[in-house]
């Protein structure tokens, strides 16, 4: 049985899955996604804390606080993936191990969601699965703090 808490850290407009531009994000809300992670978190033997905001500072706060009760993060920064210098620096400064996930292809998109501030400082970087993409993103952070212990 894994101890692993892991805090999933959702930026802005992601509380509008399901109603935001289906044809790129799918019709799955983030309360969807959410218990899709529940349920497999509980499988792994793992729990997750979810924490959706459209503010820069309280992502940053979030993951400046993340430890000693979380051992992970995986994160969606949404839009401030290609913009959020700050939300590098946090990730950085706490080195908690990260994962970095996208509902959507970020590089089959506009060339300015190419780039990731983000992805230099994640273990990896998980994007154009949907939903699964989470999913897919919490057992690779499992798995990598399973053979960290
Ligand atoms: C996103 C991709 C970003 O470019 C976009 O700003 C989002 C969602 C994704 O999950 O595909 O809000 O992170």
């Amino acid at each position: 049985m894994s101890p692993f808490s892991i805090l999933v850290l959702h930026g802005p407009n992601l509380n509008l899955l399901g109603q935001r531009e289906p044809s790129v994000y799918g019709s799955t809300t983030l309360a969807d996604i959410e218990s899709q992670l529940t349920t497999l978190a509980s499988q792994l033997g793992c729990q997750v804390t979810s924490l959706q905001s459209n503010h820069e500072g309280h992502l940053v706060d979030a993951i400046q606080n993340a430890a000693p009760q979380h051992q992970g993060l995986l994160i969606n920064a949404a839009a401030y993936t290609h913009t959020s210098v700050a939300i590098r620096d946090a990730l950085s400064a706490v080195s908690l191990p990260a994962v970095e996930v996208h509902l959507s292809n970020i590089y089959r998109r506009e060339a300015f969601r190419h780039h990731s501030y983000i992805a230099p400082v994640v273990i990896g970087q998980i994007s154009g699965f949907g939903a699964q993409s989470y999913a897919l993103g919490l057992q690779a952070l499992v798995h990598h703090l399973q053979n960290l212990s």
